[in-house]
């Protein structure tokens, strides 16, 4: 039987840190076990936020591959390429967007959010209320069946889904209807306790050194209650303890009760974390060393990328063009 084809996409904002790695990235790297995986780096879904300072984008793109392999995409597994050497995502996006309602576009709540939370950006641009079309080309160019995603995505997903169908109605079947794919991603908070985020500088990154990574844990907010050693603890309003429930978890029931009890206190308890969480990253950290010996990799990879996913464009594209009497 043929494998199903899964595609998605990262936008390139910096080094990927490990909210990052168990909310997405760890999952790609299972998938790529059973299905044919398409992975991109969507640079120009990053334009639609950040086109003022476009300085760092080829390195950042260049980075994010780094980030994945160390974290285990194999390139005899996937194929991994960049948005923008694909120009027919392009096309496709233009295409859609002379039938898809602006009124869809609007009701999206990630356009209304963002619109709000960013607003010393000036992102109320034609660009950015097609970031989901630009999106549905991406995936709809590839007939990928299914779509791992976050929940937060989910609205765009279904606004694919919405255009395949008006396109097919319109034009004739073309395109399948992705599903998608809710990655039971395990939320990881950032070292202060907020959600892991670039732009809150609570971050572990998948590059950081061990002694760094040492520090960070040694500064995490555990519970504010906990003054002296002995005083019970309350494990469920921790993060050390969130970190624990992954990497310290055959022995997360003793944990758990030593803490209440007032019997291990904070800073044991951050360390028997710190050498887990070091275990974990220390194999990453030793393919990004091997894979920094050979520059070249990053090139070869996308070059290789492209060729594949450009065949696969192409075709779709003949396709749309054929349907739509172009
Ligand atoms: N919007 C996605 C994000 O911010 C990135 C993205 C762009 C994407 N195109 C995609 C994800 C296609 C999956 C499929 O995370
Ligand atoms: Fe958190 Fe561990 Fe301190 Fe309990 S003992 S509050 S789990 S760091």
């Amino acid at each position: 039987m043929k494998k199903q084809r899964i595609l998605s996409g990262m936008r390139p904002t910096g080094d990927l840190h490990l909210g990052n790695y168990f909310g997405a990235l760890k999952n790609w790297v299972r998938l790529q076990e059973d299905y044919e995986c398409f992975y991109f780096i969507a640079d120009w879904h990053a334009l639609t936020t950040g086109y003022e300072d476009t300085s760092a984008m080829k390195e950042n793109s260049r980075k994010i591959v780094i980030d994945w392999l160390s974290a285990g995409l194999d390139p005899n597994k996937c194929v991994m390429f960049r948005q923008s050497d694909i120009k027919e995502h392009a096309e496709l996006h233009l295409l859609f967007s002379m039938f898809t309602p602006v009124s869809w576009l609007l009701r999206c709540p990630t356009y209304k959010d963002q619109l709000k939370q960013l607003k010393e950006k000036n992102i109320a641009t034609y660009g950015f209320l097609g970031y989901p079309c630009l999106q549905a080309a991406d995936i709809l160019m590839y007939k990928a069946n299914a779509v791992p995603v976050g929940e937060d995505q989910i609205p765009h997903l279904e606004l694919t889904r919405e255009i395949a169908r008006r396109f097919n109605f319109l034009y004739g079947e073309v395109f399948t209807e992705p599903q998608p794919l809710l990655t039971e991603a395990k939320v990881l908070p950032g070292i202060d306790g907020r959600k892991m985020s670039k732009s809150y500088q609570n971050t572990i990154l998948l590059s950081e050194q061990l002694d760094e990574v040492k520090k960070k844990v040694g500064s995490m907010i555990t519970d504010p209650e906990r003054i002296k050693k002995d005083d019970p603890g309350h494990p469920d309003i921790c993060s050390v303890y969130a970190y624990k429930k992954i990497f310290n978890l055959d022995e997360i029931e003793e944990i758990e009760a030593s803490c209440k009890a007032g019997k291990i206190g904070c800073v044991q308890c951050k360390k028997g974390l710190a050498e887990k969480l070091a275990l974990y990253m220390q194999p990453m950290l030793e393919r990004r060393e091997e894979l920094l010996k050979t520059p070249d990799i990053v090139d070869d990879i996308l070059r290789d990328g492209a060729a594949k996913s450009r065949e696969v464009a192409a075709a779709t594209m003949e396709e749309v063009r054929n349907a739509m009497k172009i």
